[in-house]
């Protein structure tokens, strides 16, 4: 069930969109994001991401981490980790929780800087081939 892995569209229940193209080998992976939602209310600009899935093991649901780097509308950061999961009727789904990192003035606020939530993306598409 980990043919397919990340590769192909997907979007997530704020109707964020992200394209993983470059799924290598050893299970480093690229892409892009773009959000839906952004810290300031503003316009959002695709975004590259970068990350790493885990080797399944036999039976099991493979986990994977990811980075977005806010590209040009922000100077936050965000970490994704979760698992790739195929329910009962075929529906494939990630379950991602997230760390959202934003740039502080001063190391007083620092404790104001991280955001942390849950995504959950479904495939948009069915990527060629
Ligand atoms: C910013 O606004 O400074 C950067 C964009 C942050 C978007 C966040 S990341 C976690 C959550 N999931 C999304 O798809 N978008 C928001």
């Amino acid at each position: 069930h980990a043919e397919r892995k990340l590769s192909g569209m997907w979007r997530n229940e704020q109707d964020s969109l992200m394209e993983i193209s470059a799924l290598r080998d050893n299970g480093d992976f690229q892409g892009k994001y773009l959000t839906r939602v952004t810290l300031a209310g503003g316009c959002a600009r695709a975004s590259p991401l970068n990350g790493a899935q885990q080797q399944p093991g036999e039976g099991g649901w493979p986990t994977f981490a990811f980075t977005v780097r806010w590209d040009k509308f922000s100077n936050a950061t965000t970490a994704f980790a979760g698992q790739c999961f195929v329910d009962s009727g075929g529906k494939e789904t990630l379950t991602t929780t997230w760390l959202l990192r934003e740039a502080v003035g001063s190391l007083e606020e620092d404790w104001k800087a991280t955001r942390v939530g849950r995504n959950v993306f479904t495939r948009k598409r069915t990527p060629k081939g």
